[in-house]
């Protein structure tokens, strides 16, 4: 079975594709962070992100299994990401890889932003999840407080926009709801009533 959670940035997406994967005993894959090894490792070889060549040379020597860097977490590697997702020859370059991921027994979890609409667009579950970008931006400041790191309010939320608008208005396998695919808002979900509202949607459609 594969499911498909899509959605922009900070929509908690991630949090919640890891917990229904460990719920259902699925594998699960983060797509986000393919595409923040190959800027950092195109940043890291010396060439900008904007670099054709580079990124995609880059993305076609990526090893899948060395995703576990921390600091691919950030908001830099995020927006740095974004960049490199806008060049279709990488996006082609990390599809099988991800196809591949898809056909896991007995069954995967992927998460991105294309997952419905081109990786996977026969996934038995299509979920898109959504919060306003105030609130995502609220959630992400929260979380860099705690953190003691000191970014003011305005600037995660421009950085959001920025990062939405990128990535649903790039030409190629733009960030898009799948015709099929179920929407679920968060803007008033805790992480746990989201996990809830996934796991009724799953089991409405899949009886699971
Ligand atoms: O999900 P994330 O924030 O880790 O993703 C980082 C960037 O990577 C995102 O802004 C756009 C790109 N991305 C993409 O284009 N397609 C995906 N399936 C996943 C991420």
């Amino acid at each position: 079975m594969i499911i498909a959670i899509d959605g922009p940035a900070a929509s908690g997406k991630g949090t919640l594709a890891k917990r229904l994967a460990d719920h259902l005993g699925f594998a699960c894959l983060d797509t986000g962070l393919l595409y923040r090894a190959v800027a950092r490792d195109v940043a890291a070889r010396g060439f900008r992100l904007e670099d054709t060549w580079a990124a995609v040379a880059t993305a076609r020597g990526l090893d899948p299994l060395e995703l576990e860097d921390p600091d691919l977490r950030g908001t830099a590697a995020g927006d740095a990401a974004s960049i490199v997702a806008r060049i279709p020859e990488v996006r082609a370059a990390l599809l099988a890889y991800q196809r591949d991921f898809a056909r896991r027994p007995p069954g995967a979890v992927l998460d991105g932003r294309d997952i419905g609409t081109v990786v996977c667009p026969d996934a038995d579950v299509k979920i898109f999840v959504t919060a306003t970008a105030e609130i995502r931006a609220k959630r992400r400041h929260c979380e860099f407080e705690a953190r003691g790191a000191g970014v003011a309010y305005e600037t995660v939320l421009t950085d959001i926009i920025a990062r939405d608008t990128r990535d649903a208005g790039r030409p190629n396998a733009p960030m898009a709801v799948a015709a099929d695919a179920m929407l679920l808002d968060t803007s008033n979900l805790s992480i746990e009533a989201a996990f809830d509202a996934a796991v009724g949607l799953i089991t409405r459609k899949t009886g699971h």
